[in-house]
């Protein structure tokens, strides 16, 4: 897996000045406890004695992640976000010891930058919200470390490393568009799994790099650091400051600060749009309108006949054009300014699984291709598709924001 040093997404945040001092390092356990009780409502029954007794999730000694990693030695290195660098390394299962490479478990161990752009609050979100939530489709949270100025997570090692990654990166082989379907899903159930909660999280990073793999190409969402509790009672959103990545940003929610699920489904949607075309969601090598993968798609999407000029080439025309096409639908319903008119996640969920049946039931019959002059990946699919809403026709324009 190669490393992100070269990530063009940059985080949107209003308060970046007042947050770039990094961690304070007089933090001691007392007070993360009772900070722990402080964010949301899913923190407020837990505080850090209980989730460090919960077998799930342990603190973990700084010396003991060293050894573990071996030094954060650097061909351990998984890759870099805003928090810091991540290391692979290995511990025993049930002890939590060190081990050597190959025995017991592998980890990837994610190590604060103290200057680093994300800092205590997020570290603490993180092991507030990852430590109490558990589901398939979320990264486990095995452990953290707070020792004097140093701030750690320790999470389940996800051998095929993010959806960015194998996206955009040269090198490892393209993602099938099964696959893609699949990661759609997998990523889809994570984002529905707290947006239904009974005390809703907006996750609000939702990002190519952010879904990770496992070996059978299961996505989970990692990084909580920016997770927020959903509105209670009757209101309709919550007022926050400015965070999150750009071009997944929703634009309301990045002109207003009003966050509400739908600016995650929103991200939902650039994410879709990534996987159909294979690019970034920003892209500072591209030209002109080029540049903004929803700028440049969206004349695309409502178009059978147009879809293919924004498909990734790299899928070399290997994908079912009706379920391209359901997905491009999904993505622009997704992508609608307006955030009440855009689906839910659990609707979206059972838009792509109604179409993950349907490849597997037709795949043989639509998958035979014959080229076509003028495409640029030289083939189409041979059978015509009906014009594919995914979702019954008024459901989405009454859907409510929770
Ligand atoms: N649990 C993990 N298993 C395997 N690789 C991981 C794991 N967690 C992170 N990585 C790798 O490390 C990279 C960096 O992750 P990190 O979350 O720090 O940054 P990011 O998602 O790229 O950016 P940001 O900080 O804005 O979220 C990921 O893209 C992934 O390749
Ligand atoms: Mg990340």
């Amino acid at each position: 897996m190669g490393n992100c040093f070269n990530s063009s997404s940059a985080k949107v945040d209003a308060t970046l000045s007042s947050r770039t001092s990094g961690i304070s390092r007089s933090v001691s356990s007392m007070t993360i406890s009772t900070e722990i009780s402080s964010i949301g409502s899913i923190s407020t029954s837990r505080s850090e004695g209980e989730i460090s007794s919960s077998p799930k999730v342990k603190p973990l000694s700084f010396v003991e992640l060293k050894n573990a990693t071996r030094n954060f030695r650097s061909d351990g290195l998984l890759g870099e976000g805003g928090f810091g660098y991540v290391f692979k390394g290995w511990i025993d299962e049930f002890t939590h010891l060190a081990s050597k490479p190959g025995n017991g478990i592998a980890i990837a161990v994610k190590k604060l930058k103290p200057e680093g752009f994300q800092g205590h609050k997020e570290w603490l979100t993180e092991v507030t919200y990852l430590g109490q939530l558990h589901h398939p489709n979320l990264v486990k949270l095995i452990g953290y470390c707070s020792e004097g100025h140093n701030r750690l997570l320790v999470y389940e090692y996800m051998p095929k490393g993010s959806l960015e990654n194998h996206l955009f990166r040269k090198g490892p082989q393209p993602l099938p568009w099964a696959t893609r379907l699949k990661v759609a899903i997998g990523a889809a159930r994570g984002l529905a799994f707290l947006h239904d909660a009974k005390d809703q999280i907006i996750y609000r990073d939702f990002k190519a790099s952010n879904i990770l793999l496992d070996v059978d190409f299961n996505a989970k969402l990692s990084d909580f650091g920016l997770a927020k509790a959903g509105p209670t009672g009757d209101k309709t959103h919550v007022s926050t400051q400015v965070m999150g990545t750009h071009g997944y940003a929703a634009p309301e929610y990045v002109a207003t600060g009003r966050l509400t699920s739908k600016s995650d489904v929103y991200s939902f949607g650039v994410v879709l749009l990534e996987l159909l075309s294979g690019r970034r969601a920003v892209d500072k090598e591209k030209t002109g309108i080029e540049q903004d993968l929803v700028e440049w798609t969206t004349p695309y999407l409502g178009d059978k006949r147009k879809l293919f000029r924004i498909m990734d080439t790299r899928l070399e025309g290997q994908y079912p054009q009706k379920s391209a096409y359901t997905t491009a639908t999904l993505a622009s319903q997704c992508l609608n300014k307006e955030p009440k008119a855009r689906p839910r996640m659990s609707e979206i969920l059972a838009s792509l699984e109604d179409l993950q049946d349907a490849n597997r039931v037709s795949k043989d019959h639509r998958m035979v291709s014959i080229p076509v002059p003028n495409s640029p990946v030289g083939h189409r699919q041979r059978r015509s598709t009906p014009s594919a809403s995914p979702f019954p026709t008024p459901r989405q324009s009454t859907t409510k924001v929770r």
